[in-house]
């Protein structure tokens, strides 16, 4: 079973909150959103295998530590993702990014695909997947399986805001997929959004309805 995290830091749970409220306008929903990432992007990265290489200080030679070759592409899922992923290429400025296009039909609830447009070598990558919302799973589930159809064997999905059926679905089709959120939430409801949650995180970021 893949690991699951929610990412309790300060930080991010007090950011979180803001975002939650109702009268957070789309300005600083899209700053916090990205705040948030850049520091659950620390979370993220923390097992990255690192080595030693020799440089020369001011003072004399050392054997200093860097991330050890790790290649990583963000895979944001459309659109809500978008708003993720400045935020975590301020902290792996060289990684790729591909771009998954997904809906939510409104009456089934299942996703649709509209756009898929990955870097050539995605399946020697760590694929980290972005999207604030993990709702019914459905959207994350169906990105994932998309990216294992490609060759990618190590994923990892980042999302906001979590749901407990979410977390299940994923966990249950993509065993192998680690899970990192800043909060589980309660429920869904009858039309498939998350209680408490923040609302369509798309609808808040680009200020659509
Ligand atoms: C939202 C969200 C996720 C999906 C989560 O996207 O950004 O992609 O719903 O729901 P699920 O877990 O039940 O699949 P939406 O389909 O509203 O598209 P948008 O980002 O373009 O608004
Ligand atoms: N998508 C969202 O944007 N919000 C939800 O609560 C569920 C799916």
């Amino acid at each position: 079973m893949s690991n699951f995290t929610i990412v309790n830091h300060p930080l991010v749970q007090h950011k979180l909150s803001i975002m939650r409220n109702k009268n957070t306008g789309a300005k600083d929903f899209r700053e916090l959103l990205s705040e948030i990432t850049t520091l659950m992007g620390y979370e993220i990265t923390r097992d990255f295998p690192m080595e030693e290489i020799e440089i020369e200080t001011p003072m004399q030679k050392m054997k200093a530590k860097f991330i050890s070759g790790k290649k990583v592409a963000i895979v944001p899922i459309l659109r809500a993702g978008l708003g993720m992923v400045d935020g975590l290429v301020s902290l792996l400025p060289v990684a790729k990014i591909g771009h998954i296009g997904l809906y939510r039909d409104e009456q089934t609830h299942k996703p649709v695909v509209y756009y898929c447009k990955l870097p050539q070598d995605i399946e020697e990558r760590l694929v980290i997947v972005v999207d604030p919302m993990l709702a019914t799973g459905g959207s994350s589930c169906d990105a994932i399986q998309m990216l294992k159809e490609r060759g990618c064997n190590n994923i990892r999905l980042l999302c906001l805001v979590a749901a407990p059926e979410g977390v299940r679905a994923v966990q249950k089709e993509h065993p192998d997929v680690d899970i990192y959120t800043a909060a589980l939430d309660e429920k869904l409801n009858e039309n498939c959004y998350i209680l408490p949650g923040l609302g369509d995180a798309g609808d808040r970021l680009f200020g659509t309805k």
